[in-house]
């Protein structure tokens, strides 16, 4: 079963937006359900082939992510940022205000290396953000993770709100260990978003077992994996993609 493959309308809004919706269940089963957003827009499929297109050169590529980076977090910040209601004096008057809560900046994770790229302009969305950057290597034989690089803090509250930046979800190795990582230190899955420019049934499926209430924004769910773990279609290695490494 793919619970998050089904089109959904009760999210309130979503039908119109999401075309490809995923996600959930029946108010009880709510926070129980990974819920995926893949938010059917022009200029994320616009970017989304200038991504995949493997004539892109690498200057090219870093900018169709960086863009595919900004618009998905536009859509996770949507519900979810803290905000502050206020009033601002206008040169002709009064009006009410709603800004961020800048004492409560949002935690922003990018997994390196490919994470880097789609924050290039997301962060700047944001009034108020905290970076910690992880690395994670992957064994090619084994596909297994092993981090080389954690700047996480010690503690997370409880409603911190967290965003993980990693363009590419095939497996979800990675993934599963970085959110059992921010568990441990006091986060907690239903204020953690995930910004993915593809993602694969494979680690929906892993994250949907093990850490339902986690949301995900992605440009498109891809149908699988090949034997070495890229997602097929996909766009290649994101990481050597951009940093022309291949
Ligand atoms: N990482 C990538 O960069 N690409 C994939 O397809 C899978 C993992």
């Amino acid at each position: 079963a793919q619970p998050w493959l089904h089109h959904h309308s009760r999210v309130r809004g979503c039908r119109r937006r999401y075309g490809r919706v995923c996600a959930t269940a029946e108010p009880a089963q709510k926070a129980k359900q990974l819920l995926v957003y893949a938010p059917n827009h022009p200029l994320l499929r616009h970017w989304l082939a200038v991504a995949r297109s493997k004539m892109s050169p690498p200057p090219i590529f870093r900018a169709a992510c960086a863009e595919l980076g900004r618009l998905l977090v536009y859509e996770a910040a949507y519900d979810w940022l803290p905000v502050l209601e206020s009033q601002v004096e206008t040169p002709c008057g009064v009006a009410d205000a709603t800004v961020v809560d800048g004492s409560r900046p949002v935690k922003v994770i990018p997994i390196l290396r490919a994470g880097l790229i789609m924050l290039e302009q997301a962060a700047t969305m944001l009034p108020a953000s905290q970076t910690f950057h992880v690395g994670y290597e992957r064994n090619e034989e084994t596909l297994q993770a092993s981090s080389y690089l954690n700047k996480l803090p010690a503690k997370f509250a409880e409603d911190d709100r967290i965003l993980i930046a990693d363009p590419m979800l095939a497996t979800g190795g990675t993934m599963l260990q970085l959110l059992a990582d921010l568990v441990g230190r006091g986060a907690s899955p239903t204020y953690i978003k995930i910004v993915c420019i593809v993602c694969a049934p494979p680690a929906l499926q892993v994250l949907n077992r093990d850490f339902p209430g986690v949301r995900v924004y992605t440009a498109m769910i891809d149908s699988e994996l090949n034997e070495k773990g890229y997602i097929v279609p996909g766009l290649g290695d994101a990481g050597d993609r951009a940093f022309g490494t291949e």
